[in-house]
């Protein structure tokens, strides 16, 4: 992915053991396609060097505001103007102080002075002692950092390098590459709420065995992602897959249809957007048999009765919140030939609005898909990409589709 092609980021890196970590981002973020010109203070030039940043960023690394290299001898006017974001990562309590105050004795709190505040949005990672964290003066400063219109990434909970365990660790490198590329996303589901069912079921026979299918949860995974990238407040209910929760996502984990059905039920009732991309197993084994069915030496199979689960995306559609609209309900369809045909007649059957058609054999475990979004009106194609793209795709054609918000 190249999630951050044409952005040029200023990683400003403050004193903390969590400079370490500033490398790996750095890498990562020229991964994905961002420029990244880095600007140390003199105390992060203790934990890291600025020839390690050079060399991953592939930049000459700044750290003072006398810098000559710069024509006009005006480091912080000419960073900051080239910015499309400035990312402090590490951040340290000192220097959220200092901007707090609004202080500009050297070259990263002057820039971040400097930068023009509607243009060059300023993210901070702050990373710090548990107890420098838990600090009202932190506190109070992280509060008018975002009264000031700074975005605060928050930090993460555990081991930390002065040997106590608690908040204020700088998130990994990796999440803080998702929050950025996320910062960048259009919010165009801001203030709704989307609910989106993933994965398989798993329908158990015994203790041990059990029938599911070949769902990998990737399609509605992505969906999630992108819903949460587009500002909305998103639930995934999500049957047994082994994927990572992406980064702001809230998540229940089901098994079986009827548990993905009560869960699915209780989260819609807030929701503005179901998305159904679960792979819904459509039988049963009528009974769980209590222990496990063993072999008898007969030769004789056991024969296992099935009956029908009920159908989510149905019993949602059906309700009076869908009926009306407040609910939008998308339905996916995987096929594995006549697609267009069987998801036109899918979405009458559901009387759903958007139905998203697939071939199932072409999605299954894969990383990319193509889709087909059936409506009222007709068809439109969304050609072979990464399925990350496709949700981002398929959340702005919901986004769109969706009655005006409320203003808050
Ligand atoms: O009926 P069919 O399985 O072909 O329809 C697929 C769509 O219905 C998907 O959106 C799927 O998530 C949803 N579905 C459901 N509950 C079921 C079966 C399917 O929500 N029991």
């Amino acid at each position: 992915m190249n999630d951050l092609a044409g952005k040029h980021i200023v990683l400003g890196l403050t004193g903390g053991i969590a400079c370490y970590k500033a490398a790996e981002l750095c890498r990562a973020l020229v991964k994905e396609g961002a420029t990244v010109q880095v600007v140390m203070t003199e105390a992060a030039q203790q934990f890291i060097t600025p020839v390690t940043m050079q060399a991953l960023s592939g930049r000459i690394v700044y750290g003072s505001q006398w810098d000559a290299r710069e024509p006009n001898n005006m480091p912080h006017i000419n960073l900051s103007r080239e910015a499309d974001a400035i990312l402090l990562a590490p951040c340290s309590a000192d220097f959220m102080a200092r901007l707090v105050q609004g202080r500009a004795d050297e070259l990263l709190s002057l820039l971040c002075l400097a930068r023009p505040i509607e243009r060059v949005p300023l993210l901070v990672a702050p990373a710090m002692n548990r107890e420098m964290w838990a600090h009202p003066a932190t506190q109070r400063n992280m509060a008018q950092l975002a009264a000031d219109g700074a975005t605060l990434l928050g930090v993460g909970s555990g081991d930390q390098a002065c040997g106590e365990t608690g908040d204020g660790r700088m998130l990994d490198p990796q999440e803080l590459l998702a929050d950025l590329v996320a910062f960048f996303q259009p919010k165009l589901l801001a203030r709704r709420r989307v609910v989106v069912t993933a994965g398989p079921t798993f329908e158990a026979l015994d203790p041990i065995r059990g029938i599911t299918n070949h769902s990998s949860g990737k399609m509605g995974f992505a969906i999630a992602r992108a819903a949460r990238e587009a500002g909305a407040e998103v639930t995934l209910v999500a049957g047994p897959v082994s994927l990572a929760t992406p980064r702001g996502v809230r998540r229940v984990d089901v098994r079986s249809a009827r548990e993905m059905l009560a869960a699915t039920q209780a989260e819609v009732t807030a929701a503005d957007v179901f998305v159904a991309t679960a792979a819904v197993a459509d039988w049963r084994p009528v009974a769980e048999a209590g222990q496990k069915i063993k072999k008898d030496g007969s030769g004789d199979a056991p024969v296992v009765a099935f009956t029908e689960n009920p159908d989510i995306l149905l019993a949602v559609a059906q309700s009076e919140r869908a009926r009306s609209g407040t609910l939008f309900c998308v339905g996916f369809a995987a096929e594995s030939h006549d697609l267009l045909t069987h998801a036109k007649a899918k979405r009458e059957r559901k009387g759903i609005p958007l139905l998203v058609g697939n071939i199932g054999p072409l999605t299954f475990g894969q990383d990319d898909n193509q889709l087909l979004l059936v409506d009222a009106q007709g068809v439109q194609e969304l050609p072979r990409a990464s399925k990350l793209v496709l949700a981002r795709w398929l959340v702005a054609d919901i986004a769109a589709r969706l009655p005006a918000a409320a203003t808050p």
